[in-house]
């Protein structure tokens, strides 16, 4: 089988660096064009950064990481330091990373990848703030009909915001750019909030990663162990949400999630429930149905794989 080829747009964030090393462990499964850092969980120059230090500690210094946007279409950047620590990547000591960052920007990247490789064999995966993509979307229109896929992590149905009472931050921080997504007519697969928590870090799920006895296993419990205690403290669970290793799961293993085709379409007015994805997920409107919207997953199922790959390091 040949590797999906795809492009990892991320604001690294612990969980975002669980979801790149697991695409990092699947090479037979995923061949990774290209990791596109957007400000999001924290500024672009640390995103970026972590971005080069998960693809050191992957043992991947060859992997191409590009900037892209240092701030939303058109608001001011709202950074969620309060969750990932001032680093972003807050839990364990990390090393200055030694490989480069790649000199074209993000955007361009994104735009020459997908104007050079066949149409409709291009995956984009955002994981953060969809700006990267709703700016080379907009400044070259031309790519739209070549992506092959869109899956990402944002929005919420049932789970509703947390961020604020209606919204889920990746959406909530650029909403123009996430209403240009869901509007391009690409094929989305949305990971919202209504499954990522539902695979939360318990206690032998964290062990199985110390039990590795690897670096990569010891970072993605000190990671998890880190950020677990925000949605401790909120929401009472036990455990970290995996939030953006749900879009690589999804990639490896689609047979994890249930989800429906339905419209959702994305509140960019009002200030009370900006950046909310308003989902129709009971058919209740004849608007197009424009994605697949998941609602469940395997949680054992996705551990199994989680813990399956990142042992391969
Ligand atoms: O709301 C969760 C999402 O926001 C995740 O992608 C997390 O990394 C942050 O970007
Ligand atoms: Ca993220």
């Amino acid at each position: 089988m040949v590797p999906r080829k795809i492009i990892i747009d991320t604001d690294p964030g612990q969980d975002d660096a669980v979801a790149i090393l697991l695409a990092l462990a699947s090479p037979a499964d995923l061949d990774v064009l290209g990791i596109t850092a957007v400000a999001g969980n924290v500024p672009l120059p640390l995103t970026e950064k972590n971005a080069r230090i998960i693809c050191e500690l992957a043992g991947k210094p060859d992997a191409k990481v590009f900037a892209g946007c240092a701030a939303p279409l058109k608001r001011k950047l709202v950074t969620a330091e309060h969750v990932h620590g001032k680093t972003g990547l807050d839990g364990p000591q990390l090393p200055t990373p030694d490989m480069p960052l790649q000199p074209e920007h993000a955007v361009d990247f994104i735009i020459q990848t997908l104007r050079t490789e066949p149409a409709g064999t291009v995956t984009l995966c955002p994981l953060g703030p969809l700006t990267n993509i709703a700016t080379a979307f907009q400044r070259a229109p031309d790519i739209i009909t070549r992506v092959q896929e869109i899956v990402l992590m944002g929005g919420a149905y049932f789970e509703v915001g947390n961020i604020t009472p209606a919204a889920e931050f990746n959406i909530y921080v650029d909403p123009e750019a996430a209403e240009i997504v869901f509007k391009s007519g690409v094929p989305l697969v949305v990971m919202p909030l209504d499954v990522t928590h539902k695979v939360l870090t318990t206690k032998p799920r964290v062990q199985a990663f110390h039990d590795m006895g690897t670096e990569p296993g010891r970072m993605v419990a000190e990671w998890t162990d880190f950020f677990e205690r925000f949605d401790k403290e909120k929401y009472g669970s036990e455990g970290a949400p995996l939030h953006d290793p749900c879009v690589i799961a999804y990639l490896l293993k689609p047979e994890l999630f249930k989800g429906r085709m339905i419209n959702v379409e994305i509140e960019t007015t009002s200030d009370l429930t900006l950046g909310m994805t308003v989902a129709d997920w009971w058919g209740v409107t004849d608007r197009a149905p424009n994605a697949l919207f998941m609602g469940d997953v395997d949680a054992d199922g996705f551990f199994a794989l989680l813990t399956d790959r990142i042992s391969r390091f």
